[in-house]
């Protein structure tokens, strides 16, 4: 992980192996976004025109690099574009900084020690510009190369070693607030992207529960982890159902973080917020069995998982005044002669029976029983995060996740947590008359029902093991938790890390 460090000495005057500028569109051409006058001038005030020379246009995330031959205590120079620089009065769009710095910092992987003032280009103490590039840094600075057997390729560069933010006041509380949430934040993302990286033979069911255990309960969090004999004495049929196929058994997890709203106090009983995560440590779809090309990042079906288990660490790390409950439902779903049949009917948590008609619909059986135990708890509010569905690809593509919810509000306190976290979500509904295409002709559901609008059917099914009056959001994040395609801004390739810093802001809010 990169360490972020504040100094007040100025660009030129840092020692570092490089400096960060940002550089922006406007209608006559290039701009250097401000908090770069003093390498302007040790350059003699051709920085622009000789960006503009090695061909910088400002776009958003593209880096060009720059030698100062000895002009700047740094040797080496970084401008990022910030996209469309604002019109007068309004300042840079934090989104875009934030990805911007991260595109930078990305770029400079195997560096030592990086500098920039980015964090006043909006002016002075701009506690949301602060938290842009605090958070980019941290969020760029991520490499997995625990596979590498070469340390020294290229691909294996370690993050940047140290991001130094230029401020005018390195000891205004408000900055320093700033970089330390984004030291939290950085730090479990980091977590969540490792644990989707790290590949099925390495993460079992019980794997996940002991990296659960490890992170969460130094952190200050109570962690219970039920077995696969716990999980039958407690009828948690969905679970063992998914995992009866594997040889690695499966394990259902409970994290809690016990806040402290001031002077010892606790937050009143029924404040709770729970969130569940989908915990397939690998998805080959079981005896209804993927193809190949679909099973390829199937270790990534752990993704909401991982995101629990981070957010609760930041939640505990950053001391948050609210309970949550995170609830890690895990299993491996595989194809094998002790594997669940379509057609078999398994009774679920609490009592529902459900009919398999597809073993590669796995997601949502382990979610149920997980929801329902989270519902036995009395709970404010239910949100649950799962690489649920293909359907949400296609309805979204591969970077904006689905937010789903029996309750308007809490819809759109997600949707806008999201927006103010930098991540990319939409809302979308559950109607009602989809609901009969999971009817059973044997059991009291199926968990099959129309293709078409498959990942509203699938928020159906959990809704169905809600109880009654339990505000709960459902986010589907079966593309946005992966990265197949090229790194970009802060987002490396693989796990993503999403949708944590969403799940962060939304438990901040509610403090
Ligand atoms: N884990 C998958 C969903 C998925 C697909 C996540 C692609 C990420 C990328 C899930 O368990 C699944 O297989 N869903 C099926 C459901 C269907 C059988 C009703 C799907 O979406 O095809
Ligand atoms: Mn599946
Ligand atoms: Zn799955």
């Amino acid at each position: 992980m990169t360490r972020l460090t504040l100094t007040t000495t100025s660009l030129a005057n840092v020692a570092a192996d490089a400096v960060i500028v940002g550089v922006a569109k406007a209608d006559g051409g290039l701009v250097v976004a401000p908090g770069a006058a003093d390498i302007d001038k040790a350059l003699k005030r051709r920085l622009k025109a000789t960006l503009s020379d090695l061909g910088a246009t400002g776009a958003l995330g593209q880096v060009t690099r720059l030698p100062t031959f000895g002009a700047t205590k740094a040797p080496t120079v970084v401008a990022v574009g910030l996209g469309q620089a604002p019109a007068r009065r309004q300042g840079y769009d934090p989104a875009a900084v934030r990805r911007a710095v991260g595109a930078a910092v990305r770029s400079l992987a195997g560096t030592g020690k990086v500098a920039t003032a980015l964090a006043t280009v909006n002016g002075d103490n701009d506690p949301a510009t602060v938290r842009a590039v605090a958070e980019g840094a941290a969020l760029g600075g991520y490499t997995f190369a625990k596979y590498r057997s070469n340390a020294s390729s290229d691909a294996a560069k370690p993050p940047v070693g140290t991001v130094s933010l230029v401020v005018p006041n390195n000891r205004d509380k408000g900055v320093r607030a700033a970089v330390d949430r984004a030291i939290v934040l950085g730090d479990a993302v980091a977590l969540a992207r490792d644990l989707v990286n790290t590949p099925a033979a390495d993460l079992h069911p019980a794997d996940l529960a002991a990296a659960a255990e490890r992170a969460c309960t130094e952190a200050g969090c109570t962690v219970e982890v039920y077995d696969e004999k716990a999980l039958a004495k407690g009828g948690h049929g969905g679970i063992l159902g998914v995992g009866q196929g594997a040889a690695n058994p499966p394990r259902l997890v409970r994290i809690a973080w016990h806040g402290d709203t001031g002077n010892g106090r606790k937050p009143a009983a029924g404040t709770a917020v729970h969130l569940v995560g989908k915990g397939i440590t690998f998805d080959s779809g079981g005896l209804s069995l993927k193809t190949a090309t679909g099973m390829e990042w199937m270790k990534a079906d752990m993704g909401g998982a991982a995101a629990v288990i981070a957010t609760l660490l930041a939640a505990a790390r950053s001391k948050l005044p609210v309970d949550v409950v995170g609830w890690i439902a895990s299993a491996e779903n595989m194809p094998s002669g002790t594997a669940i049949r379509p057609s078999d009917v398994l009774t679920m948590r609490g009592g529902k029976t459900v009919e398999v008609m597809n073993t590669d619909a796995e997601g949502r059986l382990v979610m149920a029983d997980a929801i329902v135990r989270a519902g036995e708890e009395e709970p404010a509010a239910i949100v649950d995060i799962a690489t649920l569905t293909g359907a949400q690809l296609v309805a979204l593509g591969s970077r904006v996740f689905a937010v789903m919810s029996n309750d308007d509000e809490l819809r759109a306190e997600l949707v806008a947590a999201a927006d103010g976290a930098g991540e990319q979500a939409w809302p979308m509904p559950l109607p009602d008359e989809l609901r009969a295409s999971l009817d059973s002709p044997v059991a009291d559901i199926s968990n099959m029902g129309d293709r078409y609008g498959g990942m509203l059917v699938a928020g159906l099914f959990l809704k169905e093991f809600v109880p009654d009056g339990v505000p709960w959001g459902h986010l589907d994040v079966a593309g946005p938790a992966w990265n197949e395609g090229e790194p970009h801004g802060y987002t490396p390739k693989g796990g993503t890390g999403v949708p944590v810093a969403t799940l962060l802001e939304f438990l901040e809010r509610r403090a």
